[in-house]
């Protein structure tokens, strides 16, 4: 029989708990103030959004369950205890994003200029840790003035505290980063290690030094924005990989983002069903690809023709553009898409589109997204600008990332592939597990022209009409190589088929190889060129 217990604790009097409660929600309130209405009056004047109103725009309704909200500084030099602010400039938490739990952090810029001190970083480390734990992704809204000058050392050990753990997390949960405002010093490295930097055009920059530094050492006068903005990183560096308009509409992205990645590298992205039908065939794809090899068309218009009409996300949009990178799904799974870009550069690989493209690869591998490539590249960049920044070093990126990636890999040739190149771009002989090629492709050490003169110079050099032996022998190249057939008989290409079939042959080839395994070497790690 269950006892009765003999004493029971007194009810508290009604007032007391009132007290209690009324503590907590006036405390609470405290924390949804940050640095104050004039502050937050002034952030809004710059067009940007609080914290907290990026946190709203970017989860699920009702979801976001916060932490830490009562977590101040304990830094009492230069005056710190008359600054404590509950919360200590970032809100941390979990949500869900279309259903599905994310870690954030979003930097309060109205406390301190968002600046990071030791708790404002032991905040952030614990959402990085729970989500490492969890295994879900962990997002950071960045707005920060960097780091806390009042708190010395323990600021600067909070940032080397948050790179470890980006470290750590680095191809086991995604990481993105929105760039929100400021964002300097060595502050930029945290965004730079994670997978996706998003930055806010116009109230966003990343720099290491700022304008007065730079002007001191090299003379050169620039402006933030000049120096770091979103223009800079999403066109000249190649360190953004997106930019919005706006705080509200780089949320959106952010989102959409999302939706092709899965929480972690042990899961698969999500399936997103289509109304695009799995067999639809696209009779435009067959023509669309001039029959003279020297003119260009924008690889786009392939990608878009075949992908699951509307699910098409296209990463680093303005940094080497003869390169195309980015996110789709075909019959509803998530793929990442490499193409060579004919109409910039003809599509040649150069260094960046090298670094580019291996980075992207190395994502997709990472996170269980099968890579789809559209080659047409005539061969890699030449020139001294190449060769003098290490396009050896930094091509063998390029190769390296398709090399080692396990994933399944899906290679359509639609026309050149042409040299290293042709080896590059996902070959057979890099383990892809479909190769096919479009009735155009010539798959070949070079072009007809460039090798008719080289196998052909002493001939062409005796002979009484040049002109004509040369265009002759060149002829006699393309017909020999300037098919698809001489690859196809080795096995190197599975099959040549109709432009318009390749939408059906790769969802079918997809979900052939949903199962595929395939391991490496046991290793520490590789050592790709870096
Ligand atoms: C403490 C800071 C701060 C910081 C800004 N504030 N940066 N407090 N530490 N690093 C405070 C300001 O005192 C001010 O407080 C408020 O934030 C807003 O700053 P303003 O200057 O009024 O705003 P704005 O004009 O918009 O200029 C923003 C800014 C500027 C460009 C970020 O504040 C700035 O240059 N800050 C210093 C940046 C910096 O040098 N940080 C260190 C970088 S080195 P009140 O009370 O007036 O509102 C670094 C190393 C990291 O980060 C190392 C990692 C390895």
């Amino acid at each position: 029989m269950k006892e009765t217990p003999k004493t029971q604790a007194a009810p508290l009097p009604a007032s007391i708990q009132e007290t209690a409660t009324e503590r907590l929600q006036h405390m609470r309130e405290q924390t949804l103030l940050g640095g104050g209405p004039e502050r937050i009056a002034a952030q809004h004047k710059k067009g940007k959004l609080t914290a907290r109103e990026r946190i709203d725009f970017l989860v699920d309704e009702g979801s976001f369950v916060e932490l830490d909200r009562f977590v101040t500084t304990r830094t009492t030099d230069f005056g710190m205890q008359e600054q404590m602010v509950l919360g200590d400039g970032v809100v941390t938490g979990h949500a869900l994003i279309d259903g599905r739990p994310v870690y954030l952090f979003s930097q309060d810029f109205t406390v301190l200029g968002g600046s990071l001190g030791e708790m404002h970083a032991a905040k952030i480390c614990k959402v990085m840790d729970m989500a490492l734990k969890v295994g879900v992704p962990v997002i950071g809204l960045n707005d920060s003035g960097g780091a806390r000058i009042q708190e010395g050392v323990d600021s600067l050990g909070g940032y080397a505290e948050i790179f470890w753990r980006n470290v750590q997390s680095s191809g086991v949960i995604p990481q993105i980063s929105a760039i929100m405002g400021p964002c300097a010093g060595g502050a930029v490295y945290s965004p730079a290690i994670t997978d996706f930097i998003l930055m806010v055009e116009g109230t966003s920059y990343m720099h290491i030094t700022g304008p007065d530094v730079v002007k001191a050492v090299t003379h050169e006068e620039v402006t933030s924005e000049e120096l770091g903005g979103a223009g800079v990183h999403a066109g000249k560096s190649g360190v953004a990989h997106f930019t919005s308009p706006t705080d509200k509409s780089q949320m959106m992205l952010l989102r959409r983002l999302l939706s092709f990645l899965p929480l972690n590298n042990a899961e698969d992205p999500p399936f997103v069903p289509t109304d695009d039908p799995h067999d639809r065939q696209d009779p435009e794809l067959d023509t669309l690809i001039p029959s003279d090899p020297s003119k260009p068309y924008d690889a786009k218009r392939v990608i878009e023709r075949i992908v699951d009409r509307g699910s098409w996300l296209e990463v680093q949009p303005d940094w080497a553009q003869n390169i195309i990178v980015g996110f789709a799904r075909l019959g509803g799974r998530a793929v990442g898409i490499v193409a060579n870009q004919p109409s910039v550069l003809a599509g040649c690989v150069d260094i960046d589109a090298s670094v580019k493209g291996a980075r992207f690869i190395r994502f997709c591998d990472a996170f269980n997204i099968p890579v789809v490539t559209f080659e047409d590249v005539p061969g890699f960049l030449p020139g001294t600008v190449q060769e003098f920044g290490g396009i050896i070093r930094h091509g063998a990126k390029l190769m390296y990332a398709y090399a080692e990636a396990t994933v399944p890999k899906l290679t359509v040739i639609t026309r050149k592939g042409y040299g290293g190149a042709y080896d590059v771009m996902a070959s057979k002989h890099l383990r892809a597990d479909v190769n096919l090629a479009w009735p155009s492709a010539t798959i070949a050490v070079m072009g007809a022209a460039g090798a008719a003169k080289i196998i052909y110079r002493r001939e062409i050099e005796k002979s009484a009409d040049k002109a004509a032996t040369e265009a002759a022998k060149t002829a006699e190249y393309e017909r020999l190589f300037n098919n698809p057939y001489r690859a196809a008989a080795r096995g190197v290409i599975d099959d040549v088929i109709e432009a318009r079939r390749t939408r059906p042959l790769l969802i079918r080839s997809l979900e052939l190889l949903k199962t595929k395994h395939e391991n490496r070497p046991v290793r520490k790690h590789g050592n790709i060129p870096l």
